[in-house]
């Protein structure tokens, strides 16, 4: 499932996130590469234990937290430290899948990777290019959002950032291990969710049918489920 996760942050948290971001001190992306990302990744980061990437990764976990439709598409169990990057002048990232498993080792969080985001942090006007192009089964998908949207995909998935020619990308990415690993059985319970959703907006809460799918959706959940 690719997802586009509308408003993640409100336009004065983007500010906000950027306004500490962009005082900090940025080094070579190639620090969290595998060697094949490597060959390909020309970009800029910020260090994982800036104080900066920890201050803006937490505002950017709050937000994900308060977020229903992150929540029920993602099924998180952990959320890797968001970390953060900007290309400019021909930055680009070739085609590549991202590490099955993400160490970082301040925290000591290890986690296998089920999703992958990309919360944009420029305006798709401020820039030219940088679009990430996401290959899955059902084709190519080229994706720039407006600042402070994010797009959720399988980490399954082969992915390329577009060199950028004009102005400055910016934004966060991160991973996520799932409580759900198979994006199938994933889809299958997100859609189920806000078929729920809608159908309790119509039927009430408190109609059996509503009650019978819910616990469905528990169950299937309960059987799938990995902590
Ligand atoms: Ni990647």
């Amino acid at each position: 499932m690719l997802l586009h996760v509308p408003a993640v942050l409100t336009p004065s948290e983007v500010a906000e996130v950027r306004a500490l971001i962009d005082a900090a001190e940025w080094v070579d992306g190639n620090v969290t590469s595998g060697p094949q990302s490597a060959l390909a990744k020309v970009n800029l980061q910020l260090p994982e234990a800036s104080p900066a990437a920890l201050e803006a990764g937490a505002k950017v976990r709050e937000a994900l937290a308060r977020s229903p439709l992150f929540m029920s598409a993602a099924l998180p169990h952990t959320v890797f430290p968001p970390l953060f990057n900007r290309y400019r002048g021909g930055h680009t990232f070739g085609d590549h899948v991202d590490n099955a498993i993400r160490f970082q080792r301040d925290s000591g969080v290890r986690i296998r990777t089920d999703l992958s985001a990309t919360l944009f942090l420029a305006e798709p006007d401020s820039y030219d290019g940088g679009e990430l192009v996401i290959e899955d089964t059902f084709g190519v998908h080229e994706v720039k959002l407006p600042a402070g949207h994010m797009i959720l995909y399988p980490a399954s998935s082969l992915h390329r950032v577009e060199p950028v020619t004009r102005g400055e990308r910016v934004g966060s990415f991160f991973w996520i291990q799932s409580l759900v690993r198979e994006d199938a059985r994933r889809t299958l319970l997100f859609d189920m969710d806000l078929a729920i959703q809608k159908l309790a907006q119509d039927a009430g809460q408190d109609s059996p049918a509503i009650v019978a799918l819910t616990g469905s959706y528990h169950n299937l959940l309960r059987m799938w489920a990995e902590l």
